[in-house]
């Protein structure tokens, strides 16, 4: 695997690689990671991994300086992964001046995980958009586990008409449900055996809206009732439309049940398509 921090080296080393696959990371890798990594393959001939922990989405009491950095695990996982190229840029490659320009996303930047975390996904948004046109890719591929963060870049690829096509990868989990995710290394003994209790709720949500159930709001507060009596702090548990996480009406369109919830120190995000 090729290794490159400056933009100009990478952009050298992906002349003639034919079509371009690229899974942005911000590193410290788990299954979920791997497996897009591998699907990644089958959306073009050169596969190309990017880490970078990027400043611009983290609010100011977030977790930017404690967040895992474990780059030379994640290089051995990524060769066993078969990724062609990493591009590892610093902080003085991606933002070698303060970034002023930055792609503001619509009212779905203000919603759910939006709402709690103010200006994350502008920073996401941000961050990908100049990714991209580092890397010049033709296809892209996004965890469903961050499904706000996937539909924000969907659709500022459509509505900037980005020659790339974004792939959406199904959430990896745990035997127990929990979904793998780099916040789980944060969780103490105790708190890694409750946390697949986020997933079992949706579960149950989802299984309630199969059944006939229509009263969401309903559903909701069940959820964060049973949430907060085993210690959760809920920032939302929500059932939305899939096609703009916009507030369902009782038909029959499909949803997703969505939610973030904090154990101790630690902010849990997970959904389910219903
Ligand atoms: O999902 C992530 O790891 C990050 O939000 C991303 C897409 C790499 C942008 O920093």
């Amino acid at each position: 695997m090729d290794i490159h921090s400056a933009i100009a080296d990478l952009r050298a080393a992906l002349k003639n690689r034919g079509r371009v696959v690229f899974v942005p990371t911000m590193g410290n890798l788990h299954a979920g990671h791997i497996s897009l990594m591998t699907q990644a393959r089958a959306h073009g001939d050169t596969v190309v991994a990017s880490i970078f922990v990027n400043r611009l989405q983290f609010g100011p009491n977030e977790d930017f300086d404690k967040y895992p950095r474990t780059f030379q695990a994640d290089c051995d996982q990524l060769v066993a992964a078969g990724v062609d190229i990493l591009f590892a840029p610093t902080e003085a490659d991606l933002y070698p001046e303060p970034q002023e320009y930055h792609v503001e996303p619509p009212g779905i930047q203000n919603v759910l995980d939006g709402e709690f975390r103010p200006g994350h996904f502008r920073g996401v948004a941000t961050v990908v958009l100049k990714l991209f046109n580092c890397v010049q890719p033709q296809a892209a591929l996004f965890g469903k586990k961050d499904y706000q963060q996937l539909m924000v870049i969907r659709n500022m690829a459509r509505q900037l008409a980005l020659p790339i096509d974004i792939v959406g990868g199904e959430t990896v989990r745990a035997d127990d449900g929990l979904a793998l995710s780099s916040r789980n290394g944060y969780l103490s003994a105790a708190e890694r055996s409750e946390a697949p209790r986020l997933y079992r709720l949706l579960n149950d949500i989802r299984a309630a809206v199969r059944a006939g159930e229509r009263n969401f709001a309903a559903l909701e507060n069940a959820a964060m009732a049973a949430l907060t009596a085993a210690g959760w702090k809920t920032d939302y548990v929500a059932v939305r439309r899939q096609s703009d996480l916009g507030i369902p009406d009782a038909t029959g369109i499909p949803l997703v049940a969505l939610a973030a919830s904090r154990l101790g120190n630690t902010r849990l995000i997970d959904n389910i398509e219903i």
